[in-house]
């Protein structure tokens, strides 16, 4: 068994950790953006292919202090990276650095790539080529007050990109934050949804795999691990094969999602066909100032404009005043969920919020609110 750490936004660690437990993995440790689990390769395979919630699966390989250029070099050169990384792959160095006598992560990067391409040099008197862009192998290192991890990335291209949503409108959700809000709420699976300003229809989309149990990472089926010398594909053939036959038949719910751009509203549509769930959601151009109940019982999850990236504020008000108008007139009973990024607005919903969830859309800190309305 392994250390490997699942990395998710800031504020979504409890619904990661939720599913890890779920998938039959053991949490060890919780931190703000992240959750670390202990595993094998097999459950690594799994994380990557089954979370909803996370961005990456990173394995960590190393820790240590570090004041000086030289110590970090001779750290790295002390650790055999050659576990890791062929001759023949391409590598990269993510770097980070907070509160650290280093200041520049670019030298951090450079540093730390000069020692592992030196430890090649004096083994095979040759070095792995850097690939900044697609690399075979990327090695993750975030320097916090001069404490150095290194850790090697499992996962490649962010988890949240699925693959469905090559179309997007103004300020979409990344997929992991929409399926994590959903999870949030409590949703199981049993209530229609609607989202009134669904822009691109990610937190829809999400819902509906989650109905279909489809597994995020069949859409996709490209992973970094696959790379590794140590791969084991006939574990991961096995994996992806009870994947796809745990997908099921829909259950009788249905999910609504408006907004009122006519252009967002078919980027949609062709979203949830590229996911294979557009028989589950319908979408429709409507302006909240229109919203009626599709019907009786269910539950509302949006995610407004904010104001920082999309319009201005104050015209913004009118939209949430409508909004609130609609609720209290057609959604009687019905628990609505807000993401909002700007107090000023939700209080010009004048509702009495419920529970109030602190956590961060990109590098936004929003809140997200549940409202019962009767
Ligand atoms: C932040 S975006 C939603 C993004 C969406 N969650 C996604 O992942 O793509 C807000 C959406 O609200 C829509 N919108 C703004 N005012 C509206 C109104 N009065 N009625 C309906 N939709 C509105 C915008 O067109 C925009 O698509």
């Amino acid at each position: 068994m392994a250390e490997f750490i699942a990395v998710t936004s800031k504020g979504m660690a409890d619904v990661l950790a939720d599913e890890l437990v779920g998938l039959g993995l053991k949490v060890l440790k919780k931190g703000p953006a992240g959750v670390t689990f202990d595993s094998n390769w097999e459950g690594c395979y799994r994380a990557n292919l089954e979370l909803r919630t996370a961005t990456r699966i990173i394995k960590p390989v190393l820790d240590f202090p570090a004041y000086k250029p030289d110590e970090l070099y001779n750290n790295i050169m002390k650790h055999d990276f050659t576990k890791y990384l062929g001759l023949n792959d391409t590598f990269m160095i993510d770097a980070s650095v907070r509160d650290s006598s280093f200041h520049d992560q670019r030298f951090v990067a450079m540093k730390i790539k000069d020692a592992i391409a030196d430890q090649f040099r004096e083994k095979y008197g040759e070095r792995p080529n850097v690939d900044n862009k697609e690399p075979d192998v990327m090695f993750m290192v975030r320097i916090v007050k001069n404490q150095v991890s290194v850790s090697v990335d499992t996962t490649g291209d962010n988890l949240s990109h699925r693959g469905y949503r090559s179309e997007q409108g103004e300020a979409p959700l990344r997929e992991h934050l929409a399926a994590g809000l959903v999870k949030m709420t409590g949703w199981e699976c049993d209530t229609a949804l609607v989202d009134p300003m669904c822009g691109s229809g990610t937190i829809l989309i999400e819902a509906a795999l989650m109905l279909k149990n489809i597994t995020p990472g069949s859409l996709r089926k490209k992973f970094a691990f696959q790379k590794f010398a140590d791969f084991k594909s006939d574990v991961w053939d096995r994996l992806v094969t009870e994947a796809l036959d745990r997908e099921q038949a829909v259950p009788n719910v249905h999910l609504y999602g408006y907004d009122r751009d006519s252009k967002v509203v078919r980027m949609a549509r062709r979203n949830a066909e590229r996911a294979g769930v557009d028989d589950l959601i319908t979408f429709e151009q409507s302006g909240v100032d229109m919203l009626a109940r599709p019907v009786e019982k269910g539950m509302m999850i949006l995610n407004p404009p904010y104001g920082e990236r999309l319009g201005v504020t104050e015209e913004l008000k009118d939209s949430y005043k409508d909004l609130a108008y609609g609720l209290k007139k057609e959604f009687k009973g019905w628990t609505c969920w807000i993401l909002s990024g700007n107090e000023d607005l939700t209080k010009a919903l004048k509702l009495k919020s419920s529970r109030r969830i602190p956590l961060f859309n990109g590098a936004i800190e929003c809140r997200f609110l549940e409202y019962k309305i009767n």
